[in-house]
């Protein structure tokens, strides 16, 4: 499969990680022996950013990215996803830190992208799908968001919030990176929104979506109003094309 697709990079970013980071890249580096991890961190204050040298001195698969400070998890994205292009990765991977997203079912988002797929979305809200130890104040949240999303934008994702997935090199080409500004969490519903826009082959591939047991949520009120206001701004743009005629989502 890995022949097919080429070069892999899984970009992790982090904030504030140091207890998770290792035992995440160690899980990515077995599911995945090819795959290279490219970890963006925003000059965590815990040291994340030189556990990560650590790591990346003893494997030549391991690469660090430190970033000036904290700057949100979409602008991390972005410069993690520029970095890969530059360096001539084929499939561009998001996973957080927090053992959240399983490496061990990275492999079926890869196989997805194998079978066609434009961009592989490892999704809680499809069947076969699941999220564990989240308090019911999370999920009601998650819901929300995904049905604010489908209302505001009528994408035909259920999990268009979700943070682990794999998209092609080409897809996010086609995409561009330059016009998304997207800081916070929101960047997720950002570039499934460009991609699907663009015609291009959404995927979703269940996965099981597990409660961080170590650290914090970096979820704040600035990154909800973010998603708030940018959702419905992108909503009501969209509306002219939408009023027109399915064929056009
Ligand atoms: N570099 C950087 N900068 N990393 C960040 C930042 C930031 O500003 N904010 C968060 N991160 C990192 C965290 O360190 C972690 O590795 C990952 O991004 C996810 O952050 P969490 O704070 O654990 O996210 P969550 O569990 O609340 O949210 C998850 O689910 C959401 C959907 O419900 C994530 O997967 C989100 O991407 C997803 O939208
Ligand atoms: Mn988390």
């Amino acid at each position: 499969m890995m022949e097919t697709l080429g070069r892999v990079l899984v970009v992790v970013p982090t904030y504030n990680e140091r207890d998770n980071l290792p035992a995440i890249v160690e899980r990515v580096r077995a599911a995945v022996p090819d795959a290279h991890v490219l970890v963006a961190d925003d000059n965590s204050p815990d040291g994340t950013g030189e556990v990560a040298d650590g790591l990346a001195a003893g494997d030549d698969h391991v690469h660090v990215l430190h970033r000036p400070g904290k700057q949100g998890l979409g602008a991390a994205y972005i410069a993690g996803f520029r970095w890969g292009l530059e360096e001539g990765y084929d499939v561009l991977v998001e996973m957080d830190a927090d053992g959240s997203h399983q490496p061990e079912e990275l492999p079926k988002l890869l196989e997805a992208l194998a079978d066609g797929a434009d961009l592989a979305i490892g999704s809680r809200y499809v069947p076969g799908g699941k999220v564990v130890n989240w308090p019911q104040r999370r999920e009601l949240l998650s819901k929300g968001a995904n049905i604010y999303t489908r209302v505001m934008l009528g994408l035909p994702v259920r999990d268009a919030t979700a943070g682990f997935r794999a998209y092609r090199a080409a897809t996010l080409e086609k995409v561009g990176l330059s016009g998304v500004e997207s800081q916070g969490y929101c960047f997720q519903v950002d570039l499934t929104l460009r991609t699907s826009r663009h015609g291009l082959r959404v995927v979703e591939v269940p996965i099981t979506f597990v409660e961080r047991t170590v650290g914090k949520s970096k979820m704040s009120g600035k990154v909800m109003s973010e998603a708030l206001w940018r959702i419905g701004m992108w909503g009501v743009a969209g509306l002219p094309k939408r009023l027109k005629g399915p064929s056009h989502d």
